[in-house]
């Protein structure tokens, strides 16, 4: 987490760093800070909270000058104050520092530092990386020909002690008009310019500045100056530099009349629903076509199981997906929390295919989980939102969300955009398999139905506004589903809790007697998801078990549903479509619950406390 950003040209640097960050706030709102290289040293701006403190902060007159570095935190060494805040001196002030990531062994070189007398101001581990730069830098000659050779010898130097992740942005008080990038396990991006350079976390900031991009690799740094940049490995001496030009999607999104991010981004989710399929359904041959998987057809046919990773509502697609993929395809499937996976070392056969489900792309924990599943030599796959992402990049092949940026931290149009591509995975399998024409083109039709049942969904909102009213002091919230609606549930649930802070479970509604059930009582609604189909009588009886303790009951069910509207004391209706579609529709309903809860108790929607968009830490 945290976003960086980095400037070097013959600009003033000030706006593009506060625009720039604003831009990355989703990936941490804990504190802020620039540094901006006036001509002969830095002049620093940090404060405590959201990129408008530190714009307050720094009121009408920017810092003037060419060159600059900024950030926004997202804690984990050291609480929100301001002496954490980056950006981070080193030395006497003659480095200048900010930094994404986690420096794990942060406390055996601060040790260390503090022995040789360096003073520490702040609790961060990103200080200690500060200080090992200037002991690089005592450490190495002076070379008067070639100044910048030492201060690249001694960013090398320092990184190479660091065990960790990093993004840096580093620049020098003695050696203006020079930056160093470096990258370890945390995004980052160079924006190349006319003489002007770019530093960011990820692409969004650089949208309108430039239109080529540098992804930096791992173990890369760049060093960059009014005059141009290049790459180098940290060992290895200079790579080739592929420029790429700048995704448009990667930019700024705006509100657009709404009043949040996340209520926007429901509202899109008919026309992401339709990107996500756009040109993927083969009328023709009555299945799916992906073009970026990277395996043949007959390799795939040789696939015996299938393992779906990732973290939160992605791992949540992926239970969806296992749904999907074994009712249609018929392919065995685990799902695994990313988390778990990267540590468990579970014996993973032969023919095994390994997708890495993932909005961001960043989320450290997919990326290891993806990493060490590849290197014991199993095919990688990402589903992915965020093009040229991390994941995107260290998995065999993939598929694209295409959903457009997704800036609220409560992740909605991804999710039911990751859906969307498992379903049509599903039937891609099934189709190489034993699914037949007939049945492939009835699954086409009902996805191709989706948009508009999408939208008729988002119809409910006046609805459940109501029931939001109604509800909206509870302290705790049961979500109960069964089936294709069992992976509503527990996504319904955290939306609840991350953005209105109300307990919520979410629980296979048929499971609620093995304990849940004790938590019912006249204060505790129980949201229980029931449209027609194979299950319906057996969550109708289920809903009659919480009835009967007093427990108010909220239920997703399909119109003209006289049992439902007889026994619960509110109705949310639902489009009623086949079950395998059912997650994407249903889902709708709680999102916008989740989100008017959250705004009937005040809270910060968009950006919930504690959390950011992505999580680049483990
Ligand atoms: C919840 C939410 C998180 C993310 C999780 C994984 O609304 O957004 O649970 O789903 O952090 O993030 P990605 O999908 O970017 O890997």
């Amino acid at each position: 987490m945290c976003g960086i950003v980095g400037y070097v040209g013959s600009d003033e640097a000030g706006e593009f760093l506060i625009d720039g960050l604003r831009r990355l706030e989703y990936r941490g709102y804990d504190s802020a800070g620039v540094a901006i290289h006036g001509g002969a040293t830095f002049s620093i701006t940090r404060s405590v909270g959201r990129i408008d403190s530190l714009a307050a902060e720094l009121g009408a007159t920017i810092p003037s000058g060419s060159l600059g570095l900024g950030h926004t935190r997202w804690a984990t060494h050291g609480p929100a104050t301001l002496e954490n805040a980056h950006p981070h001196l080193g030395g006497s002030g003659e480095v200048v520092l900010v930094h994404n990531g986690v420096i794990e062994n942060f406390q055996v070189l601060k040790d260390e530092l503090i022995q040789k007398g360096y003073v520490f101001a702040s609790a961060t581990d990103s200080e200690v990386i500060a200080h090992l730069i200037a002991e690089g830098l005592k450490q190495t000659p002076a070379n008067e020909e070639q100044p910048n050779l030492r201060y690249l010898a001694a960013v090398q130097w320092a990184v190479s002690r660091l065990r960790g992740t990093y993004g840096l942005a580093i620049a020098f008080r003695d050696h203006p008009n020079f930056m160093i990038a470096a990258r370890f396990g945390s995004p980052l991006v160079i924006g190349v310019g006319r003489g002007e350079y770019f530093v960011a976390s990820d692409a969004s900031p650089l949208v309108g500045r430039t239109d080529r991009i540098v992804y930096l690799a791992d173990h890369q740094l760049a060093v960059l100056t009014p005059e141009g940049f290049s790459v180098l490995h940290r060992d290895q001496g200079k790579v080739r530099v592929d420029i790429r030009p700048l995704e448009t999607d990667s930019g700024e999104a705006s509100l657009e009349g709404f009043d949040h991010y996340m209520l926007k981004e429901i509202y899109e989710q008919p026309e992401s629903i339709r990107n996500a399929m756009r040109g993927r359904l083969d009328d023709e041959n009555a299945t799916a076509v992906f073009g970026g998987l990277n395996l043949t057809p007959q390799q795939l046919r040789c696939v015996e199981r299938i393992i779906l990773t990732g973290c939160g509502t992605s791992w949540h697609s992926a239970l969806v997906g296992e749904y999907l993929i074994e009712d249609v395809a018929r392919i065995p499937v685990s799902v695994e929390y990313a988390s778990e996976l990267r540590y468990r070392n579970p014996p993973i056969e032969n023919n095994t295919l390994v997708f890495g489900i993932t909005q961001s792309g960043e989320t450290a924990d997919t990326l290891a989980a993806l990493r060490e599943t590849k290197r014991k030599g199993h095919r990688t796959l990402a589903i992915c939102n965020v093009v040229g992402s991390s994941i995107a990049q260290a998995a065999d092949g993939g598929v694209y969300l295409h959903a457009g940026p997704e800036i609220g931290v409560a992740s909605t149009k991804a999710y039911t955009s990751q859906c969307c591509v498992l379903a049509m995975l599903a039937l891609y399998f099934g189709r190489l398999r034993h699914v037949s024409f007939e049945s492939g083109k009835r699954i086409i039709d009902e996805l191709r139905q989706l948009p508009a049942a999408v939208q008729q969904a988002l119809s409910c909102d006046e609805q459940v506004r109501d029931v939001a009213k109604k509800y909206q002091n509870a302290s705790t919230v049961l979500y109960l589903g069964r089936q294709y609606n069992f992976p509503t549930a527990l996504e319904g649930a955290l939306k609840l809790k991350e953005i209105s802070y109300i307990h919520a479970e979410g629980y296979p509604a048929a499971e609620m007697k093995h304990g849940p059930i004790a938590l019912v009582d006249e204060q505790t609604p129980s949201v229980f998801i029931i449209p027609r189909g194979t299950t319906y009588d057996k969550v109708m009886a289920n809903m009659e078990e919480v009835k009967a303790r007093g427990g108010p009951v909220i239920a997703l069910a399909s119109r003209d549903d006289p049992q439902v509207e007889s026994l619960a004391d509110d109705v949310i209706h639902v489009p009623q479509v086949p079950g395998f579609t059912q997650p994407i529709v249903n889902v709708i309903p709680l999102q916008l619950l989740s989100y008017h809860i959250a705004l009937l108790r005040g809270c910060d929607v968009d950006k919930p406390r504690n959390l950011a968009k992505s999580v680049t830490v483990e």
